[in-house]
């Protein structure tokens, strides 16, 4: 079994990475060597030559690709390359994994969605990007779904943090250490999720007859941790459970204007992914406490 994981200096690259070299060794049915990760070095996926050459030379039987261009502000002035990357990379990669019978789990997001509805989103609701990130993320899954009806799995996913990179949470913690108050949003909604926790419900799905099953059709499948949250609250909570004196200022989307449009409430509801994967989905609190848990160890 050779199993592809691109993105692998991103959150969810690394987070997966850190469950095989250690969930692995009580898991007699999977060994790290059958992972390979890659990150632009080896697969630039802006670069049509690169992807053709990377996958001339190897061949998977799974591939997960976590990479992508993920600066939502950034991409509305980078629109073609974050459509490269997140639409045309993926239909190349589409059809690569049809020649060689690979199977492909693909990420993408809860900003597909315009953020309107009072209703968390399932899985079928009709998608209306209102950023250029969601927008190419969303053709991303449309070229897929179409090149492959079968053999394919989509995870939308949402305001992703862990204990790697720059994230909301080491950048709250950063900063709440420096400052005495800061502004934050209060009109947005959302879902946080840790990327330990997407991590071992991907290597649970790729375990999963239904996930190895021949000629399964392509679905699409939300996940976040359990619990609906606005920036503003999730920032006092980081506060409260690092014991941090920084005062947190609920402002409008409005007052604290970006480049990217952001949805009002992008919800998600994961009742799908648990019932068919049998996925057992952590309350954001507790896996905020784990992950901070871990931040501090590593310091
Ligand atoms: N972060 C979020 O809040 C969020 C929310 C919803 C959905 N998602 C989706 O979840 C997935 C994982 O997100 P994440 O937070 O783990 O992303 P991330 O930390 O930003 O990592 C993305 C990775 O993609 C790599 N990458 C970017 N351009 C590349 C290129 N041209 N060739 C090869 N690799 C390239 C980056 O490489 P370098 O390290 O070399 O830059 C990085 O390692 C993505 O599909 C993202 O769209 C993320």
């Amino acid at each position: 079994m050779r199993i592809l994981v691109t993105g692998k200096n991103g959150q969810l690259g690394r987070s997966i990475q850190k469950l095989v070299n250690t969930a692995t060794k009580i898991d007699n049915n999977q060994s790290p060597n059958d992972f390979i990760f890659v990150g632009r070095e080896e697969l630039d996926l802006s670069s049509e030559s690169s992807i053709s050459h990377y996958f001339g030379n190897n061949k998977f039987d799974i591939i997960i690709n976590c990479a992508a261009y993920t600066q939502v502000d950034r991409a509305e002035q980078d629109a073609e390359l974050a459509n490269q990357i997140n639409h045309l990379a993926v239909k190349q990669i589409a059809n690569i994994a049809n020649n060689q019978q690979a199977k492909l789990i693909h990420l993408s997001t809860d900003y597909v969605f315009d953020g309107e509805s009072d209703k968390p989103y399932i899985e079928t609701d009709k998608p209306n990007p209102i950023n250029t990130y969601g927008k190419t993320k969303l053709v991303g899954e449309k070229v897929l779904q179409t090149l492959m009806p079968t053999n394919a799995l989509i995870i939308r996913t949402s305001w992703l943090y862990s204990e790697y990179g720059n994230n909301f949470v080491s950048t709250m913690l950063r900063l709440g250490r420096k400052l005495d108050e800061l502004n934050l949003v209060n009109d947005q909604m959302g879902s946080p999720t840790y990327a330990a926790d997407l991590a071992d419900a991907i290597l649970k799905i790729i375990k999963h007859k239904k996930f190895r099953d021949e000629g399964r059709t392509t679905q699409i499948y939300n996940y976040s941790n359990e619990g609906d949250i606005s920036w503003h609250e999730f920032a006092k909570e980081i506060f409260k459970i690092e014991k941090i004196e920084c005062k947190v200022n609920p402002v409008t989307s409005q007052q604290y204007p970006t480049p990217a449009k952001r949805p009002r409430k992008a919800l998600m509801n994961k009742d799908k992914i648990v019932e068919v994967f049998n996925i057992k989905i952590s309350n954001w609190k507790s896996s905020l406490n784990t992950c901070i848990t871990i931040l501090k160890q590593q310091q």
